[in-house]
């Protein structure tokens, strides 16, 4: 007879065991409390937050310490062993309110960049604009991952009872992923290519990727650098020459919407219960505000955009002004959303709420 080793013996005497009928099933009543729990779907379908409420519904503000991956309100035997890799356990650092109807919002809202935008109306643009939308998406192509790569660095260290902001945060990966996608996509697809890196942006990206914690981080990207994305995206008009363009932007500008939700929400919550910590978001924000201004420094970031909300090289300087308008969109929208999460900048802003252009033009 074949030896095996004594882990596989005892799998085979207990299989053995089960052959003769007897079996445990202790597993049936281990959780007499989470047993029946009742559901009402929405009319939408059946979403996270139909499922989780009640005894489910009940996030821990610590997350438990048994440091595994069993889902949240389930019977957990002694002796499971902990995966030690957990180091977010307070909900104030990644909770936000919305984050369940967001994933659910997210996953119902996928879209792709095979089928969902209509590349078949491309069509051969004047150079400088061909030139322009290639160097905006090689910028938007090197900045839109980060928002990915930002919480997949978090996304393995945060309590496994806090599963709805990881499923966001999930959603949220696959996200940039396509915004990659497609900018990279829109670039290499109409007979240009890519042009030139953005140096000034790779220090915003920096100052994302090394924030000291979650919530410093977040407070920068969700809040910061993806609200002046988002409306940067919804002045998309201004910078698609084509209904290709203009489909994407639009795609994006959804997805964009779901991110800065949660930030705004999350920083809320931060806030609430631990107003202390305020000057440190205002810290890594002003790092953010002088990044970004930096970024009008380099013609390989401004340029483009004029150009294309011009109509032209010819028209760059009307570009410039519409740029201008745009900025202080950016702006007035980013002091709006902290606003809403409770933390006043108006007085603290680092950089101008308007750039010249904008004086020209009025
Ligand atoms: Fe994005
Ligand atoms: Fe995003």
């Amino acid at each position: 007879m074949a030896k095996y080793t004594p882990t596989v013996e005892v799998g085979l005497d207990r299989m053995r065991d089960m052959a003769r009928g007897n079996f445990d099933l202790s597993w049936m009543d281990s959780n007499p409390e989470g047993w029946g729990h009742k559901v009402q779907r929405s009319q939408a379908g059946l979403k996270l937050t139909d499922v989780d409420h009640g005894f489910y519904g009940q996030v821990p503000a610590q997350g438990s310490s048994h440091g595994t991956m069993a889902p949240r309100g389930c019977y957990v035997p002694e002796g499971t062993i902990s995966l030690d890799q957990y180091t977010i356990n307070e909900m104030t650092e990644i909770w936000a309110d919305n984050a369940a109807s967001l994933y659910d919002e997210a996953v119902v809202r996928q879209w792709n960049s095979v089928t969902d935008v209509p590349w078949e109306k491309l069509k051969t643009l004047p150079d400088d604009m061909e030139k322009a939308v290639c160097q905006m998406c090689t910028g938007l192509a090197e900045v839109e991952f980060v928002a990915g790569d930002m919480p997949a660095k978090w996304l393995c260290r945060i309590n496994h009872d806090f599963h709805e902001v990881k499923l966001f945060l999930a959603t949220q990966i696959m996200d940039e992923a396509r915004h990659l996608d497609v900018f990279r996509k829109r670039a290499l697809a109409n007979g240009g290519g890519l042009l030139m890196a953005s140096p000034g942006q790779e220090e915003l990206l920096a100052a994302i990727l090394n924030a000291p914690d979650y919530a410093t981080a977040s407070a920068l990207m969700h809040i910061f650098g993806e609200g002046f994305v988002l409306t940067l995206f919804r002045q998309g008009e201004y910078l698609a020459p084509t209904e290709v363009e203009k489909t994407i932007f639009g795609l994006c500008m959804q997805d964009e919407a779901r991110h800065v939700a949660y930030g705004v929400k999350h920083l809320k919550f931060l806030l609430e219960r631990q107003p202390e910590r305020e000057e440190e978001i205002h810290a890594i924000l002003e790092k953010g505000e002088q990044a970004i201004f930096s970024l009008t420094l380099e013609p390989q970031t401004s340029e483009p955009r004029a150009i294309l909300a011009g109509g032209g090289l010819a028209n760059i300087e009307l570009g410039m002004m519409r740029m201008a308008f745009i900025y202080q969109k950016q702006v007035h929208e980013y002091l709006q959303r902290l606003k809403v999460a409770g933390i006043d900048r108006t007085n603290r802003l680092s950089i101008p709420t308007e750039i010249p252009y904008a004086e020209i033009a009025a």
